[in-house]
């Protein structure tokens, strides 16, 4: 698994440190209020594990699944929900758990669709953002790390469904996806 990442872009140190401020961050906004983290699974699993738990507020978790990648690493498909929630708490502050803001196609699409439940409020929270990549434009309140245009693996984030258990965020050699 290692041999497959050309560079470590963020050490679980750096990652570790992040995910403890952006913690502070939410606890500090939503003091006094009903926050609601709605994670996409399966990228932002471990971050979700980890945010959470730097959040010092009583919270709902909720998971939703949505489909965008395929096994690719080009963004060309449309998106559907493959795991949605059910109804929403009326006075629900929602904070979107996603690993990584690319072409913004997929917040775009899931923060219109949990708009329609008629949150509170609604932010998203990002790890990782690939500002050079939008096609769709999308503002994250919350983000962790800008990334340049590189397709990244670990902690969470996979080519293939592999490499997500890689404990820090690595550039993956490209040979790996071209030869796929
Ligand atoms: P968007 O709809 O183009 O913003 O795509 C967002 C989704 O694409 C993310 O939730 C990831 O699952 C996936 N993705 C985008 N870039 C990368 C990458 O560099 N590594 C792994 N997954 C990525
Ligand atoms: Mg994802």
């Amino acid at each position: 698994m290692k041999n497959d990442i050309k560079n470590v872009l963020l050490t679980e140190e750096e990652i570790r440190l992040k995910v403890k401020e952006l913690g502070q961050k939410i606890s500090n906004d939503y003091k006094g209020k009903s926050l609601l983290l709605i994670c996409l699974l399966k990228g932002s699993a471990i971050f979700l594990a980890d945010l959470c738990r730097a959040i010092d507020l009583p919270i709902r978790l909720e998971f939703m699944q949505v489909s965008s990648y395929g096994n690719g690493t080009e963004n060309t498909k449309n998106i559907t929900i493959k795991q949605d929630i059910s109804q929403i708490p009326a006075d629900s502050n929602i904070v979107i758990v996603e690993d990584i803001l690319d072409t913004g196609r997929t917040l775009y699409y899931i923060r219109k669709y949990l708009m329609l439940k008629n949150p509170a409020s609604l932010e998203i929270c990002t790890l990782l953002d690939k500002p050079s990549r939008r096609l769709v434009s999308v503002d994250a309140k919350y983000v962790g790390f800008e990334v340049p245009d590189e397709f990244v693996v670990g902690y969470g984030l996979d080519f293939a469904e592999k490499y997500r258990n890689l404990p820090y965020i690595g550039v993956l050699r490209p040979e790996v996806y071209e030869n796929n």
